[in-house]
């Protein structure tokens, strides 16, 4: 599909790498293109970055029709720019799009204009250590009329930040507090896709944590509150023994794409990693008898982030005595080094712009 360009007349200055946190400033363009049932995508274009004008009865204000992803741009040593692993995003993009009754983008469309929003923005891209662009798609229904059914129109956009870390701890543990009041989604819902909704339901849980200084929640399952889900905006794993456990996908966690890597990395390397059911009891005990060696959280704009605390029903438990474990920080500097060009990707991962 041709994408229509229109450049800024104002183009903004580039933050300094020091200040960058998490998607704090964006880029001097964003893509945006439309749906429409019957015509299917069209009107492609990279635009300006700015404000949109919404119709006050649009499916999204109003029922929540939205979906999206987060995906990085890394700047390599040689001034190249890299993407890790866009195809499963745009494969869960799509899956997310089916669970929301949102239309779906062929593969090779949605690749086509995430690449070539990516190199038209490219300069965006930091080099400092550790600093990426973070680009996030979405997509959301707005149909103009206030009935609730599947969207006959939508809008898919792509909006890029420069980005150092997402936690303020940088690769330092983080605390963790283990939420046993609110779920954030049940199985038969939309805990797999990658939507706003889900993130809403969060945040009360999310929030009273933050209170009591910690980083974010862990989940429990929705049913039965007993076993492990995943962190707000991780997966999590954990090294009990000899084993690397890692919550089972059984439709309420989100299939990270972090997690996937760190289970192709750590096979890769003879590790035994379970897929399974880790129920609060198991690791309370693991915890209290000291067969919990390490734990942290994966995601992308996290990446490999310890965790040094956890909290659960008030009682505070120190992981590793609050240090990165071993398999953490080897976790963390395989993908960062396949991520930044540093290291050979010998599985396949990377898309070189
Ligand atoms: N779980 C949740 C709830 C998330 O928001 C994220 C972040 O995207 C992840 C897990 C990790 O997914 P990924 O590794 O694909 O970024
Ligand atoms: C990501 O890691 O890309 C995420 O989407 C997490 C986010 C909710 C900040």
């Amino acid at each position: 599909m041709e994408i229509k360009i229109t450049k800024t007349t104002a183009p903004k200055e580039k933050p300094d790498s020091s200040t960058l946190g998490f998607g704090k400033f964006f880029t001097d363009h964003m893509f945006v293109m439309q749906y429409s049932r019957g015509k299917g995508w069209y009107d492609a274009q990279i635009i300006p970055f700015g404000n949109l004008s919404i119709h006050p009865a649009s499916t999204v204000l109003h029922y929540g029709s939205e979906i999206f992803e987060g995906l990085k741009a890394y700047r390599r040593k040689d001034g190249k720019v890299q993407m890790f692993r866009p195809i499963e995003n745009i494969r869960r993009m799509n899956a997310s799009a089916e669970r929301l009754c949102l239309p779906q983008i062929p593969e090779d469309l949605a690749m086509q204009v995430l690449t070539e929003f990516v190199k038209f923005e490219q300069d965006w891209t930091p080099s400092s250590e550790g600093t990426s662009l973070y680009l996030r798609p979405f997509m959301f229904g707005n149909d103009e009329t206030l009935g609730v059914h599947a969207v006959h129109n939508a809008t898919f956009m792509i909006i890029a930040s420069p980005v150092g870390s997402y936690y303020k701890e940088g690769i330092n543990p983080v605390k963790i507090m283990i939420e046993d009041q609110d779920v954030r989604a049940v199985r038969g819902g939309t805990g797999y896709a990658k939507c706003g909704g889900n993130y809403a339901a969060s945040n009360r849980a999310g929030e009273r944590a933050e209170q009591k200084g910690y980083s974010q929640v862990l989940w429990l399952d929705g049913v039965e509150r007993k076993y492990i889900e995943e962190v707000g905006a991780m997966n999590v794993m954990f090294l009990i023994g000899d084993e690397i456990v890692t919550p089972a996908l059984t439709g309420s966690i989100l299939p990270g794409i972090t997690r996937k890597s760190c289970i192709e990395v750590l096979k890769s390397k003879g590790y035994k990693v379970s897929e399974r059911l880790l129920s609060i009891d198991e690791l309370s005990s693991a915890m209290e008898d000291g067969t919990l060696k390490e734990a942290w959280g994966c995601g992308t704009a996290a990446v490999i982030s310890p965790i040094g605390q956890l909290c659960y029903k008030d009682k505070i438990y120190a992981v590793n005595n609050g240090q990165i474990g071993e398999v953490t920080q080897m976790l963390y500097d395989t993908l960062t080094g396949i991520q930044w060009g540093k290291i050979e990707d010998r599985f396949g991962w990377i898309l070189e712009l």
